[in-house]
């Protein structure tokens, strides 16, 4: 079940990196369109370059994105389709893809080998396969910047992060946003409501964070500005897929490819995905959840929103954040067996409250300690004791528990991630250990 719905103001709003261009259209708001979306997707289907807004890995956006790319393709000569979800040298990953010298799932295997991005691909595979198979049609673009640039610009800096990504970026990058921009980031991530004045003024604490957003928001506009460079042709046609967060309000990557092309303001469409609590049958349902999220006429989150809404909404969200929690720690579980820093690691503990002991029970385990905080100052565990570490990670604590526990006592640890568990089971067995580890969901 699906509803799309305009929210153009009269006023269209979209965000230059160093003013708000005001522009005089024609408003949508509150329109809201038949069941069967047909017009709605000629419409769309009718811009040149169009911005597509996810929460990712979502099957019901993923259907949109696929009947809009479906759309797309037969009206323009050549349509090219942009994915947050690939970095950039991940491309020939997505070539040998569309020219069938890997299959779907071979393109999976090496996508989570390579492993920064990390983007649970399994829902997209219709929208994937729709694309390989019209491929004189359709070319696949990786569009983003790989994370490891984000970690590198909070660590070691801007400039560091400018020049090494320098491949990915137009000359002279700038990285600064509007405050606008900036209230809307931090509203996404601390939960703030942004469109009324109850939610208070955005924080500073997520500046050095904000940095990183613009990095990406840079690199994936330069993408996009290059196709248009290179096609010439008019008919040629930009489909921009890519987390809300990088589109709402025209704010991050629509409003640094308008700048750079002004000309496109009237033939450029941008839709957010919305999941609704409304009665979709009922529209004067559906306007009071877009004005209770949104606020009211005038914000401009988008042309349109696509608001769906699923039975099993929750439930395909947790089964895409479980999978990417299991694929992230299969990588810690891939790279355990390295020699960490024990330095950083007794700083780790020490600030935890771990005792001396402690981290000598730890031994040479203790550079495999995640921290995320010390259990032991809770649990007094005693011998003879039966105790489950929840999320055992590469079984630091695990290991310091059975110490207590005793040879009366045991240890079990579970862990989502097979790849940990298979780590700190060999630990165990080199270790002497008595613990033992095994893969299992907390949660069910
Ligand atoms: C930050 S690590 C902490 C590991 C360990 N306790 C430590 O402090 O070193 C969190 C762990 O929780 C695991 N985890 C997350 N969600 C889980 C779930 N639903 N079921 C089991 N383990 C889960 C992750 O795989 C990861 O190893």
């Amino acid at each position: 079940v699906h509803k799309f719905v305009g929210t153009r103001g009269a006023q269209s709003l979209y965000a230059g990196s160093d003013q708000i261009h005001q522009e005089e259209t024609s408003s949508n708001f509150g329109q809201v369109f038949p069941k069967e979306p047909a017009s709605f997707l000629k419409e769309i289907a009718s811009k040149r370059l169009v911005f597509l807004g996810e929460i990712h890995s979502i099957p019901p956006i993923v259907a949109l994105q696929k009947a809009v790319q479906e759309k797309m393709a037969e009206e323009s000569s050549l349509l090219h389709v942009v994915f947050e979800h690939f970095s950039f040298e991940m491309q020939p990953l997505l070539d040998d893809y569309q020219d069938g010298k890997i299959n779907f799932d071979q393109m999976v295997e090496r996508y989570r080998q390579i492993g920064t991005e990390n983007h649970n691909l399994e829902p997209y595979r219709s929208l994937l396969e729709h694309a390989k198979a019209d491929k004189k049609k359709i070319r696949l673009h990786a569009g983003f910047l790989s994370r490891s640039f984000s970690r590198m610009l909070m660590k070691e800096g801007e400039t560091v992060a400018l020049e090494a990504a320098s491949e990915w970026l137009p000359p002279n990058p700038i990285l600064e946003g509007h405050e606008f921009h900036y209230n809307l980031f931090e509203s996404l991530i601390s939960g703030r409501f942004l469109y009324h004045s109850d939610g208070g003024p955005p924080s500073d604490r997520f500046r050095g964070m904000y940095k990183a957003q613009l990095l990406k928001d840079v690199a994936m506009a330069n993408k996009v500005n290059q196709l248009l460079e290179n096609s010439s042709d008019e008919s040629e046609k930009i489909l921009v897929v890519a987390g809300n967060g990088h589109l709402l309000h025209y704010c991050g990557v629509p409003e640094r490819v308008l700048s750079a092309n002004p000309y496109l303001a009237n033939q450029t469409s941008l839709v957010v995905s919305h999941p609704s609590n409304a009665n979709l049958d009922d529209d004067s349902s559906i306007m009071r959840d877009v004005t209770d999220s949104f606020g009211p006429k005038g914000t401009n989150p988008a042309d349109y929103l696509y608001l769906y809404k699923d039975d099993n909404d929750q439930e395909q969200i947790d089964a895409a954040v479980r999978a990417e929690t299991k694929n992230a720690y299969d990588k810690v579980g891939e790279s355990a067996h390295f020699q960490g820093n024990m330095k950083k690691a007794k700083v780790m503990m020490d600030s935890l409250g771990y005792t001396q002991e402690q981290f000598d029970i730890a031994g040479p385990d203790a550079y495999n300690y995640q921290g995320v905080g010390n259990p032991h100052l809770h649990a007094g565990i005693q011998p003879g004791d039966f105790v489950l570490d929840v999320g055992s990670g590469l079984g630091v604590d695990s290991f310091i528990a059975e110490e207590y526990a005793g040879k009366d006592g045991q240890v079990i640890g579970i862990d989502i991630s097979n790849k940990e568990v298979k780590h700190s089971q060999q630990r165990a067995i080199d270790r002497g250990s008595s613990t033992c580890f095994a893969a299992a969901d907390m949660e069910s």
